[in-house]
């Protein structure tokens, strides 16, 4: 979808937009717009009962001297308290409407309302970002010409005073849309076409935006002791890789050069192994390498909108299978960290692969903050659903910064607990530890605590994004299927606290 910003109206559209707030005050630009088409506007407010409330919306033929097949109202509800992500919302919803109404070019005419706390140009920015956002579809796969449900707009024109601010603000939104969709891409696409070696070829492409990147394979782990990572990969014919990603936006002058971190859980497909996963919805698990997906996403956002940091991302990469080669329950393995581990579950895999991947992230960059992404453990699905996706941390402050990050952009994050009395369940009789818990409940939180015994001393926290990667039901900017949570928020996150000191 193409989107543009201009002064005054293009000659022709196919559906020309307003907003009407409730009580149904015409903008200026609103207000011209019905007096063109004689009145219409505000008579079919009057019959069609109209209100201006959220979420309300009508369809009207244009009048003859409009230029324009179809006039669509849509409701701002109380416009005072209009927020820029309201203003997301209302556009993905806005893209909705036109489509619904199948014209292929939008206009729509941006008033500031009166009262609104935002500028016009922040207005037709965040309507643009959230109309972009939710035009996203996975369709490569669907070859033969189906037009059904296939969105029909092309072009999304927002006519708006200060229109070349409004690009200026609408430029590194859309960069950040980029690495949305790329995250979005890599989880939609099955697994016989992403798998590890696929993946860093993906990650490779960065380059072009001058992150630099590195692909470790089999014989590179194999040397560095990585036997937890590589236990997982060993029943798969899909060889395991680990990449390394580096950004490195801060100045010359800036005072403190240690990278922030991210190291994303890529299991691009998890059967469970020999603790094999029964039937129903198995192929979720295409989307098991949603947390190396985020770490790529936000590395393009960042280098695309040159961000002032420097930012380091790790991404360790398997395939969890059953074989005759594959781990077995009951396998004692060696991490990087030297610490070993009795591996009960063969499809508590996540932790194993986070645990070399964050141990030589560590070791290498030392970094000033680490936090890693995994679709780590079902039960946070259970506790949280699609709504949050879980957050562990050592450091209050870090916490709170992710937290904040998350509520203003829409993702958001909900604390967890870590505890001693997690940690010892954990313990082993013939290893350092065990892989999964020894009693049933609080399996985020065992999880949570084995990734913790390798994090060294530097603030840290983990994110389960197991209920967030992939949606069944559409939000206004986020339609179905994989959702690219949590790029949005690590950029944020940088942008709020990292960047340009
Ligand atoms: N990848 C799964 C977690 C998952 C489940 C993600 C459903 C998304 C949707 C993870 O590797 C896993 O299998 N976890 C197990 C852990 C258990 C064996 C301790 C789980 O949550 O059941
Ligand atoms: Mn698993
Ligand atoms: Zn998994």
């Amino acid at each position: 979808m193409k989107i543009d910003f201009s002064e005054s109206r293009s000659s022709k559209a196919g559906a020309i937009v307003i907003g009407v707030p409730e009580g149904n005050r015409l903008g200026p630009a609103a207000a011209s717009l019905d007096k063109e088409g004689g009145g219409l506007i505000r008579r079919a407010i009057k019959s069609g009962h109209f209100e201006g409330k959220r979420k309300q919306a009508l369809k009207i033929v244009a009048p003859q001297n409009v230029p324009a097949n179809q006039i669509v109202l849509i409701g701002l509800g109380d416009a005072k308290g209009l927020s820029e992500t309201e203003c997301q919302n209302l556009g993905g919803e806005i893209a909705g409407q036109v489509n619904a109404a199948k014209e292929r070019h939008g206009v729509v005419l941006v008033d500031r309302p009166t009262g609104c706390r935002l500028r016009a140009p922040e207005i037709a920015a965040s309507i643009a970002y959230g109309a972009y956002l939710s035009s996203y579809r996975f369709d490569k796969y669907r070859k033969k010409k189906n037009t059904n449900g296939k969105p029909s707009l092309e072009q999304l024109s927002l006519q708006v005073k200060g229109a070349a601010q409004a690009r200026r603000r609408y430029e590194p939104l859309a960069e950040i849309a980029e690495g949305v969709f790329f995250t979005r891409d890599l989880v939609s696409e099955p697994a016989n076409v992403i798998y590890p070696e696929t993946l860093a070829r993906e990650a490779l492409k960065l380059r072009r935006l001058g992150v630099r990147v590195e692909v470790l394979d089999e014989a590179d782990m194999r040397k560095l002791g990585m036997g937890a990572l590589l236990g997982v990969a060993q029943g798969s014919v899909r060889k395991p890789r680990l990449v390394v990603l580096r950004w490195q936006g801060a100045t010359k002058r800036a005072k403190d050069k240690a990278p922030v971190a991210f190291v994303g859980k890529g299991v691009t497909f998890d059967s469970g192994g020999i603790s094999i996963k029964p039937s129903a919805h198995m192929e979720d698990m295409k989307w098991d390498m949603g947390g190396s997906a985020v770490v790529l996403g936000v590395l393009r956002a960042l280098a695309a909108r040159k961000a002032r940091v420097n930012a380091v991302g790790v991404i360790g990469l398997v395939e969890n299978m059953p074989s005759g080669t594959a781990q077995r329950p009951g396998d004692v393995v060696t991490s990087m960290s030297g610490q070993t581990v009795e591996v009960i579950n063969t499809d508590a895999e996540g932790r194993l692969v986070l645990a070399d991947a964050l141990w030589y992230c560590q070791n290498r960059f030392k970094p000033k903050v680490i936090v890693d992404l995994a679709t780590l453990t079902g039960a946070i699905i259970v506790a949280l659903g699609a709504e949050f996706a879980g957050l562990f941390s050592t450091d209050d402050k870090l916490a709170a910064k992710l937290a904040k990050a998350g509520e203003q952009e829409g993702e958001r994050l909900w604390r967890m607990p870590l505890d001693d009395a997690y940690d010892k369940d954990i313990d082993s009789d013939i290893a350092d530890m065990k892989n999964v818990g020894s009693g049933r409940g609080a399996g985020s939180s065992t999880a949570a605590q084995f990734v913790k015994r390798y994090i060294q001393d530097i603030p840290w926290a983990h994110i389960d994004i197991a209920g967030v990667t992939w949606s069944n039901r559409k939000k206004p900017t986020v339609p179905k299927g994989g959702t690219g949570f949590g790029v949005r928020l690590l950029n944020r996150f940088v942008a709020d606290n990292y960047e340009g000191r």
